[in-house]
């Protein structure tokens, strides 16, 4: 079954433990938090203290995405504050496989990100020791962006090297995911989607998500994927 992760990038901030529930209630699998420091990507979001915010009201796991420049200092701090899972770039990690011991030793799993421009090669020293791989569908900064279309094959790509090592690692696609092009992603190997602006834009989150879940299942059905 494919996770759905919204984004609480694209709530109303102003309700944001409501509308954290509200998405819980609706049926979502996991909480997407996206850290952006305003100097990795355009945009400053939120501290550690939105994952108290998120945990006080609901048990699902916590998607902490840290868009920072300084991850080494802020994973583990990401992950003290009870995320589940805390993803960092390795265009801004110098000590990635620290980060990933940091993460580990504070009771997280890790998870690798990668921008679009990013070659999927960057991930293979650190394959063995992580929980979450995010390919972005656009780059970091903004819900609402359009998908870059250059993430599908990127997706079939990484889905067939990690079969073929024989790892199982999730495949999280983060930026730009709609029920257009959720199959698609499913088909070429997603097994975790990231929606900001499509689930919370909706008037109905419920059914936003259902939509969203019926149009990623659908990939399993016999026949081609449809793809926007
Ligand atoms: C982008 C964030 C995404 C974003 C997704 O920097 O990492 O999680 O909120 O939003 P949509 O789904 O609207 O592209
Ligand atoms: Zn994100």
């Amino acid at each position: 079954m494919t996770i759905l992760a919204p984004s609480i990038l694209s709530s109303d901030r102003g309700r944001l433990a409501e509308e954290i529930k509200a998405m819980a209630d609706a049926g979502a699998d996991w909480i997407h938090i996206d850290i952006i420091d305003g100097n990795f990507a355009p945009n400053l979001t939120f501290g550690p203290w939105v994952v108290e915010v998120a945990r006080k009201v609901t048990d699902l796991p916590l998607d902490a995405h840290l868009m920072v420049t300084d991850p080494l200092t802020y994973a583990p701090i990401f992950a003290r504050a009870g995320a589940d899972y805390v993803s960092f770039h390795l265009e801004a990690a110098t000590h990635s496989e620290k980060i990933v011991s940091s993460i580990l030793d504070a009771g997280a799993k890790p998870g690798l990100a990668l921008n679009p421009g990013t070659s999927l090669s960057a991930l293979d020293e650190l394959l063995d020791r992580v929980a979450l791989i995010v390919l972005m569908g656009v780059n970091p900064g903004f819900s609402g962006q359009p998908f870059i279309p250059g993430t599908l094959p990127k997706t079939q790509r990484l889905s067939e090297a990690l079969k073929s090592k024989g790892l199982a690692i999730p495949i999280e696609i983060d930026g730009g995911v709609t029920d257009q092009n959720a199959a698609a992603l499913v088909k070429a190997g997603a097994t975790v989607l990231v929606s900001g602006s499509h689930l919370y834009g909706s008037p109905d989150y419920a059914a936003a998500v259902k939509n969203l879940r019926l149009a990623a299942e659908s990939a399993h059905a016999p026949g081609p994927a449809p793809m926007a």
